[in-house]
């Protein structure tokens, strides 16, 4: 069957009552330094045969170092081969630019073309792009794929392609042993119990702060933690709860270290004084307020932002600074930095997982970074579990980092760090 007439096929079939969807995958990458060019060629006799078979169609630009590639057809076949073209050693750094949906296909003739840059005058590639064309209506640059082949022919963005080294070229092993807190003062008259979890800078090697996590006595989750309390209970308990953290945080030697510690934002409004009575706990401890963080959650600060604010005012005006934790989990980031500047953000796990991989959370995290360096506000990263997100995040220009990939929040006690170290070439 021809290609156009297994495209019109495949734009009414139907299957299972459910019309197949007309998917568009954009991506770009990095060509390995030990891959021949000429053995492109085979690779794209293939490729044009696998995706006919799957009716997948679509263009291949290559600039001599990076590919960039737009795949179109049934979703199923699209993602498929996307994840084995993801799994390919002749390239790397692959970053999905673009997964979307539309009407007709942009590039419909053959299965996969390339197409060098090099061997033509960048006038007149977007032009001859623009002629391989096959959609109905005559392509046109409002196209948001287009306009992604706009900017790697024009390699506006190309500052922004870190090429990242693989994930195997740095080892991370714990150095030195955790240290753990005399469990008789751990636990004394205390309902609860704490983890400590260090933020660290992995390239200096330096430990930037320790945050302390809110477990149960027996060292269960914070929302057991949390599920036991009701109503006022609850922010009296919250409160209660620091002068663990605090003692804790001292017998584990960590009186010169920046202390992290999370507070509802209502605690500090429902209880009276509430902000007097943290600074208590803290000189009781032989702390100083200028060396604790309070951390609140976005969500819990947006919903109520004028007592919020209020209440901050205190806090502040005692030396302690603060902290937006989750930044960007919830509903509302932008728009609290616009009416409320906080010392420090960190930025959610839930976009930066992956960020090696993903155009969107790339964008995100630079426009970020950027707002938040016009502020100055500190910036730094929550939940990294792969080397990968964090060398993304570092030659984009972070320096603080809280996860596993470094160190497990350690009940009681303070962990081991595992910093990294660049493996050397054997
Ligand atoms: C830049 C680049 C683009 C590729 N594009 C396609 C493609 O469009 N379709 C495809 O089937 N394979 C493509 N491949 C090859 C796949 O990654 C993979 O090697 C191939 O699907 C495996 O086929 P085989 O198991 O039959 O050898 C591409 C590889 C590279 C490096």
């Amino acid at each position: 069957m021809c290609y156009m007439a297994r495209h019109l096929l495949g734009l009414v079939l139907t299957l299972s009552g459910h019309k197949i969807m007309l998917t568009t995958i954009i991506y770009r990458s990095h060509l390995c330094d030990n891959v021949a060019v000429k053995s492109l060629e085979g690779m794209v006799a293939s490729a044009n045969l696998k995706n006919g078979m799957a009716d997948v169609t679509g263009i291949l630009l290559f600039n001599g170092t990076h590919f960039f590639q737009l795949l179109e057809g049934p979703e199923d076949q699209v993602k498929a081969i996307y994840r084995t073209i993801c799994e390919d050693k002749r390239h790397y750094n692959v970053v999905e630019l673009l997964c979307d949906y539309a009407p007709a296909r942009r590039f419909g003739k053959v299965g996969m073309e390339i197409f060098d840059l090099r061997e033509h005058d960048r006038d007149e590639v977007l032009q001859t792009i623009l002629d391989k064309g096959t959609s109905r209506y005559q392509l046109t640059w409002n196209d948001r794929a287009l306009q992604f082949f706009r900017t790697f022919v024009e390699a506006t963005e190309k500052e922004n392609y870190f090429e990242i080294p693989p994930a195997d070229s740095w080892e991370f092993i714990p150095t030195g042993s955790a240290r753990h807190a005399d469990p008789q003062l751990a636990f004394k008259d205390a309902d609860c119990g704490f983890a400590f979890q260090p933020i660290i800078d992995p390239l200096s090697q330096e430990i930037v702060s320790v945050e302390a996590l809110v477990r149960t006595a027996g060292g269960g989750s914070p929302k057991e933690y949390f599920d036991r309390l009701s109503g006022d209970e609850l922010y009296q308990a919250d409160l209660d709860s620091k002068k663990v953290a605090f003692a804790l945080a001292k017998d584990l030697g960590l009186s010169e270290q920046t202390l992290a510690i999370n507070l509802l934002p209502m605690t500090l409004v429902n209880i009276p004084d509430a902000s007097h009575k943290l600074l208590q706990m803290i000189e009781q401890n032989g702390l100083v307020p200028e060396q604790v963080i309070v951390e609140f959650t976005e969500n819990e600060v947006i919903s109520q932002f004028s007592a919020f604010t209020q209440s901050v005012r205190d806090l502040k005006a005692s030396g302690i600074s603060v902290s937006i934790d989750h930044f960007g989990a919830g509903y509302a980031g932008l728009q609290l930095l616009a009416r409320f500047q906080p010392d420090r953000i960190k930025i959610s796990q839930e976009l930066i997982r992956d960020v090696h991989k993903s155009g969107p959370r790339q964008a995100i995290i630079q426009a970020l970074i950027k707002c938040c360096a016009s502020l100055e506000i500190a910036v730094s990263v929550v939940g990294v579990e792969k080397a990968e997100e964090w060398m993304w995040l570092e030659s984009a220009g972070i320096f603080h980092f809280q996860g596993h990939l470094f160190a497990e929040p350690c009940f009681c006690g303070v962990p081991a760090v595992a910093w990294p170290e660049k493996k050397t070439a054997l």
